[in-house]
């Protein structure tokens, strides 16, 4: 794809061939290597440690995403250009802070910024410190005092419990009752279901309305929100079961009207930036907006210091201008400079699972139909895939296994053609949802 012609850079003046490395292994890694592929000045392309899928698209390397020393060794001694450091938790932890400090220029917050997901409480004080309009709420560190808060008169359910650090998703507990609510005190602070992200809690007032993802470059002073998408989080249809990473994904969000993203923009996505600029740890990444369109008005569920996943699957197909150029732009704090052009389509992206996903499920089961699907003009992202080459056959080795994403000029149509598209993926317990869009 055509790089737009009035852009500029360092990527451009350099004029070299680009060695990227890309940290992670699911659906969402998938999509950013598939839409960087397309820009011509990268060479090559490395995943940390990436999936079956993946390992035909770029070259996997056996470091976990999390193994700061063996990521930033191997950027050293392969001499990569830059890293997207694409999962939650390297970046929490620290990884673009340590490959900067080993002059090697990242996409991804540090970690002072990205406490804006890796911590709850942090987050919740912000938008309280800067009138970001989000739930109620009080934070605890003690169980007791989180009890006797739960107690008392006015409390009203549903109450919203949420563990204060990363939990794999799973940190959120909607409590009917006071009953479950002071299970879910319990499990999480004393029994320590999610280890050390439950010594502090935050327990706030349950909204209601429709949800909105929306993903945003931001290279610290300039913000620029991507397509709306809107994700299907619990595991089966008529939105219900558990919930799960995500089970499909619709852009853009039909709720998501002109009117609620321009008061987005002046009541969360700048103020949120600013505050984060005036914190001192201005954030330099994609950063994902979380968001109930309440009575209220729209109002922050959560934030994630990264792409969303399934989010990703369906928003980076409808980008025209270069992923790279844009990356590069963030990095360098140039992105005020840089124009970005959407495709005019909607996108649809279904996830086939694992039978028993998102609670135990058995993995190893050969996948057939990949091609057919393809044939159909669906693109077919990987998560949880192993491809053994003797065979030339993909097995299933995660939860969320395939995302079969489709593009057309209505949702109806896209949604159809990834459902067709679906039709010819088999494996032992495959698991969809068949309702994505209806909700
Ligand atoms: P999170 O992990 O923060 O994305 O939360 C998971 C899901 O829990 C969200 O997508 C919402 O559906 C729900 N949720 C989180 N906070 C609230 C809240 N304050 N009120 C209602 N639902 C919530
Ligand atoms: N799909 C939700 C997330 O990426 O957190």
């Amino acid at each position: 794809m055509d790089a737009p012609s009035q852009s500029r850079g360092y990527v451009l003046q350099r004029g070299n061939k680009m060695k990227v490395l890309v940290i992670g292994s699911g659906g969402r890694e998938h999509a950013i290597i598939k839409t960087l592929k397309k820009d011509e000045r990268i060479s090559k392309i490395y995943a940390a440690p990436g999936n079956g899928g993946i390992s035909l698209d770029a070259e996997c390397v056996q470091i976990k995403a999390v193994d700061i020393p063996n990521m930033t060794g191997f950027a050293v001694q392969n001499k990569i250009d830059y890293v997207v450091v694409a999962p939650d938790d390297p970046l929490v932890l620290g990884m673009v802070d340590a490959l900067n400090a080993k002059g090697i220029r990242c996409f991804g917050p540090d970690k002072e910024s990205a406490r804006i997901e890796g911590s709850k409480v942090f987050a919740k004080n912000l938008m309280k410190k800067y009138g970001i309009p989000t739930a109620e709420y009080e934070t605890f560190s003690d169980p007791e005092k989180a009890a006797e808060y739960l107690k008392r008169d006015n409390q009203s359910f549903p109450a919203v419990i949420k563990a204060d650090g990363l939990a794999l998703g799973k940190g959120v507990i909607i409590a009917e009752n006071l009953t479950q609510a002071l299970d879910a005190v319990n499990s999480i602070m004393k029994e320590k279901k999610f280890g050390d992200s439950g010594r502090s809690i935050v327990i706030e007032e349950f909204l209601t309305g429709p949800e909105v993802s929306v993903l945003a470059f931001t290279d610290g002073k300039t913000v620029v929100p991507m397509i709306s998408s809107m994700d299907h989080k619990r595991a089966f249809d008529g939105n219900t079961g558990p919930n799960t990473g995500g089970m499909g994904v619709i852009a853009p969000n039909p709720h998501y009207t002109r009117e609620i993203a321009e008061t987005c923009e002046k009541t969360i996505f700048l103020p949120t930036i600013r505050a984060m600029k005036e914190e001192g740890c201005p954030f330099k990444g994609c950063l994902y907006f979380g968001l109930m369109l309440t009575k209220r008005g729209p109002a922050v569920i959560e934030y994630n210091c990264r792409f969303g996943d399934p989010e990703a699957q369906a928003v980076l197909p409808l980008l025209e201008t270069s992923l790279f150029e844009i990356m590069s732009a963030v990095t360098d704090g140039t992105l005020s400079e840089t124009y970005i052009r959407w495709k005019n389509a909607h996108c649809a992206c279904v996830i086939l699972a694992s039978g028993g996903y998102p609670d135990s499920y058995k993995t190893g089961f050969a996948i057939t139909g990949l091609a057919g699907a393809e044939n159909c003009g669906a693109q077919v992202f990987h998560a949880g895939t192993e491809y053994k080459q003797a065979e030339n056959t993909f097995y299933t080795a995660g939860g969320r296994v395939l995302g079969v994403t489709a593009l057309a000029p209505a949702i109806e149509n896209a949604l159809e053609k990834a459902y067709k598209a679906v039709q010819f993926i088999n494996f032992e317990g495959i698991h969809y949802r068949k309702d994505i869009g209806k909700y």
